[in-house]
């Protein structure tokens, strides 16, 4: 049996990931193609219980290490048995929010970053990922950051930028695997770009 193929939604605050990942569920299943969705962190019941977690204010390591948690316990009971029964898997987030938050974002080393994916994921990597770019500015205000907002401020926005930054070497450093659609467009043209890629993994 043909393992399935394994899609990467990433992308900072307020890009519509979660609105555009069942929309290309639907269109994968229309073609007849098994579909699963999860999301990180999240998708099992210890990721659940990472994200409620992740409400205190944490040492940045601490974090790391909640995020990692959250992923090996996704990869090993969600996403290795989907992509082995030849079910392809979209995911709300990976191992590059890790190095883009945590790294770009934080300033933790991404060499340890990277290392610590691997370990945590059994070096699994996307098929695609689609990377949903925007300003975080414009990302923000679609969160419905309020003015005066801390993560609006300008330390949080500053962070933000550098999350961008991240995403965008990420993607440009594997222009094979990364696509970089431009979320500020109307959701059509957004997911239009984004099926493009997805419907190359098709072929
Ligand atoms: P989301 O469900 O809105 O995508 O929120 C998840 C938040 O967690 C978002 O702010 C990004 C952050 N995050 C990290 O900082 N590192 C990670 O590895 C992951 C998966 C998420």
């Amino acid at each position: 049996m043909r393992r399935g193929r394994f899609i990467v939604l990433e992308g900072g605050e307020g890009t519509g990931k979660s609105t555009l990942l069942p929309r290309l569920a639907a269109r994968l299943r229309s073609r007849g193609v098994a579909v699963v969705e999860t999301r990180e962190p999240g998708g099992t019941s210890v990721g659940e219980g990472v994200r409620v977690l992740l409400r205190d204010e944490l040492d940045p390591w601490a974090e790391t290490f909640l995020f990692l948690a959250a992923r090996a316990q996704l990869t090993a009971e969600v996403i290795r048995p989907a992509l082995a029964q030849g079910v392809w898997v979209i995911c709300d987030r990976f191992a590059a929010s890790t190095l883009a938050y945590q790294g770009y974002g934080r300033g933790l080393d991404l060499q340890a970053l990277r290392l610590l994916n691997g370990v945590a994921t059994g070096n699994l990597e996307p098929d695609l990922t689609i990377l949903l770019d925007i300003d975080p500015v414009e990302g923000l205000r679609r969160k419905g950051a309020q003015p005066g907002d801390v993560r609006t401020g300008t330390e949080a926005l500053a962070f933000h930028e550098r999350v961008r930054k991240g995403y965008r070497e990420l993607c440009a450093a594997s222009p094979d695997r990364w696509v970089l659609v431009d979320a500020a467009q109307p959701l059509e043209a957004v997911e239009s770009a984004a099926w493009d890629a997805v419907a190359a993994l098709l072929l």
